[in-house]
C-alpha cells in the first residue's frame, strides 16, 4: 500500500480533514470530556483542556507521517470538529488497517459515522491501496457494531475477554472488509 496520510476528504454532509490546535476548545466541549463518549473507549474523559492541547499537540507532531491517519469530523458550514475518525493500528506486511472513531453526543443518531467510514473505506481501498479495513467494538456498544455493518464489513467473530476499556475486560466482534468485497470480485 502506498501511505498517504491524513488527506482531507469530503462527503455530503461532512469535512474530514487534520486537526489543529485550535480545535481544543470544540474537542473538549464536543466529546472529548463526556464520559458516555469514553464508556467503551480506552482513555479516560478529559478533566481539563490541559488534557485536551496535549493529546491535539502529540497529534498535529505526527502528521508530517505518511502512516499517520486523525481525521477531524467537521460538519459543513460549521468550524469546530464534533468528532474524529483514525487509523488506532496497521499492518503493513498484509496492507491493513484498522479504524477507530468517536463523537460527541448531539451528534449520535444521525448517520455522521457511517457517512465518515464509508468515504474512508473508498479512500483506503481506492487512493491508499489496502487489502483490508478492519474494526472491532465492544459487544455491549452496538451503535457502533451498527455503522460497520452499515458501511458493509462483513462480522467476523467475536472473540471472549480479548480487548479492555474503560468497563474493564470485554469481548470483541471484529468485521473486516477486504479488496475483493470493495469491488465485488
Ligand atoms: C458509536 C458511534 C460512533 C455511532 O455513531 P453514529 O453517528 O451515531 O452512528 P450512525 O448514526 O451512523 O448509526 C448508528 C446506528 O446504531 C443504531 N443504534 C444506536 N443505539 C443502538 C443500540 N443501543 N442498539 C442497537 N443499535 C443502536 C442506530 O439506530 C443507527 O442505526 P440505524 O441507522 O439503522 O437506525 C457514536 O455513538 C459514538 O461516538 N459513541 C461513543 C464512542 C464510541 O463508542 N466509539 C466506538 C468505539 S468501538
Amino acid at each position: 500500500m502506498n501511505h498517504l496520510g491524513t488527506k482531507q476528504l469530503k462527503t455530503e454532509r461532512l469535512l474530514l480533514r487534520p486537526l489543529a490546535m485550535e480545535d481544543a476548545e470544540a474537542m473538549f466541549d464536543n466529546w472529548a470530556s463526556d464520559p458516555d463518549v469514553t464508556e467503551y473507549l480506552t482513555w479516560p474523559a478529559h478533566q481539563s483542556m490541559d488534557v485536551t492541547r496535549l493529546t491535539l499537540r502529540h497529534w498535529t507532531s505526527q502528521y508530517v507521517k505518511n502512516d499517520f491517519y486523525q481525521w477531524a469530523i467537521v460538519p459543513h458550514g460549521t468550524e469546530g470538529p464534533i468528532g474524529t475518525i483514525s487509523v488506532v493500528a496497521h499492518d503493513n506486511s498484509v496492507d491493513m488497517v484498522h479504524i477507530g472513531y468517536c463523537m460527541g453526543k448531539p451528534w449520535w443518531g444521525k448517520g455522521y459515522m457511517t457517512e465518515s467510514l464509508s468515504r474512508l473505506i473508498k479512500f483506503f481501498f481506492e487512493e491508499v491501496g489496502v487489502n483490508r479495513i478492519e474494526s472491532k467494538y465492544d459487544v455491549r456498544n452496538a451503535s457502533s457494531g451498527k455503522v460497520m455493518e452499515k458501511c458493509g464489513l462483513l462480522y467476523e467473530g467475536t472473540t471472549r475477554g480479548s480487548d479492555v476499556n474503560n468497563q474493564g475486560i470485554c469481548d470483541s466482534a471484529l468485521y473486516g472488509m477486504i479488496r475483493s468485497d470493495y469491488y465485488n470480485t
